[in-house]
């Protein structure tokens, strides 16, 4: 987990989770601080154990770790937020000891999580599929006025 940590960490990921969390103090939807972005990286290494695929657990932390860190850029830039995320990821994780293979991995899976079109890699169809996973929808007070078509909220427990 050594560089799963560095990421938690590092000085650039810290400060966009502390924006994140002033931007969103007052959203009542659903927001991306560090609980989602961890519940994510578990349901995804969940399903990867599951269909027991060898797990590249240092890759699918840091996918969902990073997915949502461009989320400041596009609430104060109007950037999309896997664009601004992709490009702060690669910075990130190149001081977290990440090789630019690996790099361009989860930068891909990163700028593909919004989409579900059959072109993303298996790791972003992993992430988009845990970060609609990770949201509690059966218990969450804001659900009547959420954009959420019925049918893709989570009404139950999956994993
Ligand atoms: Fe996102
Ligand atoms: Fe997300």
């Amino acid at each position: 987990m050594d560089r799963i940590n560095r990421i938690c960490t590092d000085s650039r990921f810290v400060r966009e989770l502390e924006h994140i969390r002033e931007d969103e103090k007052d959203r009542k939807f659903c927001r991306h601080g560090i609980e989602h972005l961890l519940d994510v990286a578990r349901l995804m290494y969940i399903e990867a154990l599951e269909a027991g695929e060898d797990a590249p657990r240092d890759l699918i932390y840091a996918a969902a770790l990073l997915h949502d860190i461009g989320r400041h850029a596009q609430y104060t830039k109007g950037i999309p937020h896997e664009t601004a995320g992709a490009d702060l990821a690669r910075e990130i994780l190149a001081g977290c000891g990440y090789s630019p293979e690996e790099t361009d991995i989860v930068c891909e899976a990163i700028l593909g999580h919004r989409s579900s079109s059959d072109e993303r890699t298996a790791l972003g169809r992993r992430l988009y599929k845990a970060d609609k996973m990770s949201r509690l929808c059966f218990a969450c007070e804001a659900r009547s006025e959420c954009n959420w078509p019925e049918e893709k909220m989570n009404l139950e427990v999956g994993v």
